[in-house]
């Protein structure tokens, strides 16, 4: 590993999640099955991936952490929030994701791992009834509570660094407004005024993370961190933040597949994508308020990397207003399928002279197994983005998500496009190396 100035991952590494579910419950029982060497944290970039570094005679292919220093997984030390009282055991039993013989070796650092009191509000969450919930005066007051919880850990576990990571329910959609989310000041005023509609419990959870000096990690498709106020927070206290929505399932093949119409110039009539899933992340986004914020996100994937504008022929009829092709998005709640969701896509493609064609994709998934690599991913590649300086939002973990946040108040375009997400995250670590960053294909 050359020397830079990134701070070596030294001590141990706090992971604070938000929600404990079933999406962090196979997380952290994954990462400590791994560190008893009884299972492979399969689809994990940091664990696995391997990038070229320099070119020509001089070109290696290295892991991440032989490029830069990235926290050992023996040195993490799991926390959580959650509404529901159970601790990660039970939670990894319940949620059914896992099967119990992939459970037990670890049950005991599971059941250490004991929810403390969600900040939480039920106009938020409808569906959600558990009491395990904290009282609070007002939003100032959930977030100085946040706060304390973070410091408490701190002290109690001597963690050296935190990361604070959102694995928690889809909120109800809170649309940006101007007034309340564009400054910091205004947000501040909003949250002591207990402005509930405006300002979302996540939203205390990343300002209490982003003030204890930790990075705030938006796994849902939450607005929280994607408003200028939280970016204006991100600078003043130099921390990374990244949001939002965790690329899994069939986002993930979107954004791999639509390239392949895109550059072969193929026209696009429609893509119609639908699920169907029932664990309780199904449950929640079967409430039509909190699948808005998911629709929100995952419509957006293809408009980038499509560009309808630019290609009139190709991709700008299909729709009612006709100026583009007709996109539609379904999350259907389906108790029998539990976390194995089942994706299709029908895609209605045009070839040469205009003749119609179709593309029938049926993914069917495993929802919290590919979610969990994610969120190890987005946890390490944030701490160290913190310990090389980097600040606001973190461009280069946009591969991670569905919905990649982007300064849209100067018109900024994410970029959706799964490969060149890739470019960005390799380069990214090569510039953390102390490499050169480079498009060379390889
Ligand atoms: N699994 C995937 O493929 C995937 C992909 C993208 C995004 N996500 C998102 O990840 C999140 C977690 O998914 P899951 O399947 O684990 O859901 P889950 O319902 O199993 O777990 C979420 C947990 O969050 C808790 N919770 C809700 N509000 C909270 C709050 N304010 N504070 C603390 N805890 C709170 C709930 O009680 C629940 O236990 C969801 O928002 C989901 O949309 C999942």
């Amino acid at each position: 590993m050359k020397e830079t100035n990134v701070k070596k991952a030294e001590g141990k590494l706090g992971v604070l999640v938000v929600g404990l579910g079933a999406v962090s419950s196979t997380f952290m029982t994954g990462v400590l099955m791994v560190r008893k060497g009884l299972a492979k944290p399969i689809g994990s970039m940091t664990q696995y991936d391997k990038i070229r570094v320099g070119r020509g005679a001089d070109k290696k292919y290295l892991k991440y952490n032989e490029i830069v220093s990235i926290a050992n997984l023996n040195d993490i030390v799991f926390g959580a929030w959650d509404v529901y009282p159970q601790n990660a055991f039970e939670s990894a039993i319940n949620c059914e994701v896992l099967k119990e013989k992939d459970i037990l070796p670890v049950k005991d650092e599971l059941e250490a791992i004991k929810p403390m009191k969600a900040a939480f509000d039920k106009n938020y969450a409808k569906r959600l009834e558990g009491d395990n919930v904290k009282q609070c005066a007002n939003r100032w007051d959930m977030m100085e509570q946040i706060r304390e919880d973070i410091r408490s850990f701190k002290a109690e576990k001597g963690v050296d660094r935190i990361v604070v990571l959102w694995a928690a329910s889809t909120e109800v959609y809170v649309p940006v407004n101007e007034k309340v989310h564009y400054k910091l000041a205004d947000l501040e005023a909003a949250m002591k005024a207990d402005d509930k509609d405006n300002i979302a419990p996540s939203m205390c959870y990343a300002y209490a993370a982003l003030k204890e000096g930790a990075p705030f990690i938006m796994g849902a498709p939450n607005t929280t961190v994607d408003i200028p106020a939280m970016w204006e927070l991100a600078e003043q206290t130099k921390m990374p933040i990244a949001g939002k929505d965790f690329k899994t399932g069939q986002t993930l093949v979107k954004s791999g597949f639509a390239p392949i119409i895109g550059t072969r110039c193929l026209g696009l009539a429609g893509w119609f994508s639908t699920n169907i899933l029932g664990n309780r992340d199904g449950l929640v986004l079967d409430e039509p308020a909190n699948f808005r914020t998911k629709e929100v996100s995952k419509l957006s994937t293809l408009e980038s990397i499509l560009v309808p504008e630019k290609q009139p022929d190709l991709y700008g009829h299909g729709n009612d207003i006709d100026d583009q092709y007709y996109h539609k998005v379904r999350i259907n709640y389906y108790p029998p399928r539990n976390d194995n969701k089942e994706g299709w896509d029908n895609i209605d493609i045009f070839g040469w002279m205009g003749y119609p064609m179709q593309i029938k994709i049926n993914f069917l998934c495993r929802d919290s197994i590919l979610a969990a690599p994610l969120c190890l991913d987005l946890v390490l590649l944030s701490d160290l983005a913190a310990r090389a300086g980097r600040y606001g939002t973190q461009r280069f973990l946009s591969f991670f998500l569905k919905s990649p946040m982007h300064d849209y108040t100067v018109n900024e375009v994410p970029v959706n496009h799964l490969f060149q997400q890739y470019v960005m995250l390799k380069n990214a670590l090569r510039e953390m190396g102390g490499y050169e960053a480079d498009e060379e294909i390889d």
